[in-house]
C-alpha cells in the first residue's frame, strides 16, 4: 500500500509577517507544477490567517503550531482547535519536544489537545521522541512507546488511521545532527509494529509516519526513501524557500 508523503514547514517562533509572506511567495513560485506529495507550513499564529489566504486555490496546506484543548474560555494568550479550523487551518502540531520541555507539555495534556484538534476537524500531526541520554541508554523504543500509549492509543482505529505521527529524536532537532536513514527506518517500523500490533494490518499501513530532525536539502531524499518513513516535519531548513522547495522535491 502506498501512503502519499507529507513534507511539513515548521517555522517555530521565527520570521516577521513580511518575512513569512516573502518566503511563502517563494515557496508558491517555485512549487513543482505535479506536487504528488501534501505540503504543509505552520506559521506562528500572528500569521495563520494571512497563510490561510496566501495558499487558497494552492495545493499547499496551512497548519498551526499549538492550541489550547478547552473549547473557549478565560485561558489568556491561548487559541482553541475551534478558532483555528474556522480560519482555515487544517492542521495542528501536538506533542512537540520543545512544548514538551520548554512548557512542561505531559503525555496527558498532550492527549487532551490531540483530542481536541480532532474533534475541531483538523488532522494531528504528533510529535513524539527521545533525548540523547535515553538513546545512550537504549531505551528509546520504550519512551517512544509509553508517548504512543499516554497519548493515542485510546483512539480507536478508524480515528487513530488519520493521526500523522512525526518521530522526532530530540537530539537531532536544530543540531545538524540528523539520525541515519538506519536509525530513522529502525523507529519507524518499530512504531508501525506497534500501530499494527494495536490496530491491526490495515490501520498500520495507512498511518503516516514523519521523520523530524535537522532534514535538509541534501539528506531529505534518503531518509525520506526509507520504507517507513512517510516525509517530514522540517524546522531550520524550512525556512529557506530553496531548500525547502528541495525538500519538497525529494518527497514528490
Ligand atoms: P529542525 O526542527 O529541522 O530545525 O531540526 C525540526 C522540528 O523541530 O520540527
Amino acid at each position: 500500500m502506498s501512503r502519499k508523503k507529507i513534507v511539513a514547514a515548521n517555522w517555530k517562533m521565527n520570521l516577521t509577517q513580511e518575512e513569512g509572506n516573502h518566503l511563502v511567495q517563494g515557496i508558491l513560485s517555485g512549487l513543482p507544477a505535479d506536487v504528488n506529495c501534501e505540503v504543509v507550513i505552520a506559521a506562528p499564529f500572528l500569521f495563520t490567517a494571512e497563510l490561510v489566504q496566501h495558499l487558497k486555490g494552492t495545493p499547499v496546506m496551512p497548519a498551526a503550531q499549538n492550541c489550547y484543548p478547552a473549547p473557549s474560555g478565560a485561558y489568556t494568550g491561548e487559541i482553541s482547535a475551534d478558532m483555528l479550523k474556522k480560519a482555515g487551518v487544517k492542521f495542528c502540531i501536538t506533542g512537540h519536544s520543545e512544548r514538551r520541555m520548554v512548557f512542561h507539555e505531559s503525555n496527558g495534556f498532550i492527549k487532551e489537545k490531540t483530542e481536541a484538534i480532532l474533534k475541531a476537524g483538523m488532522t494531528p500531526i504528533f510529535c513524539c521522541g527521545e533525548s540523547l541520554e535515553i538513546r545512550e541508554k537504549n531505551e528509546q523504543n520504550s519512551f517512544v512507546q509509553k508517548q504512543l500509549e499516554e497519548s493515542l492509543f485510546h483512539f480507536d482505529g478508524t480515528v487513530m488511521r488519520d493521526i500523522v505521527i512525526a518521530y522526532e529524536p530530540i537530539w537531532a532537532i536544530g543540531t545538524g545532527v540528523t539520525a541515519s536513514p538506519e536509525q530513522a527506518q529502525e523507529m519507524h517500523a518499530f512504531i508501525r509494529a506497534l500501530l499494527t500490533d494495536k490496530y491491526g494490518q490495515e490501520v498500520g499501513n495507512a498511518v503516516r509516519i514523519l521523520y523530524g530532525g535537522s532534514v535538509k536539502a541534501d539528506n531529505a531524499e534518503v531518509l525520506f526513501n526509507q520504507p517507513d518513513v512517510d516525509g517530514g516535519l522540517v524546522g531550520g531548513a524550512s525556512l529557506d524557500a530553496d531548500n525547502f522547495l528541495a525538500i519538497i522535491t525529494a518527497g514528490n
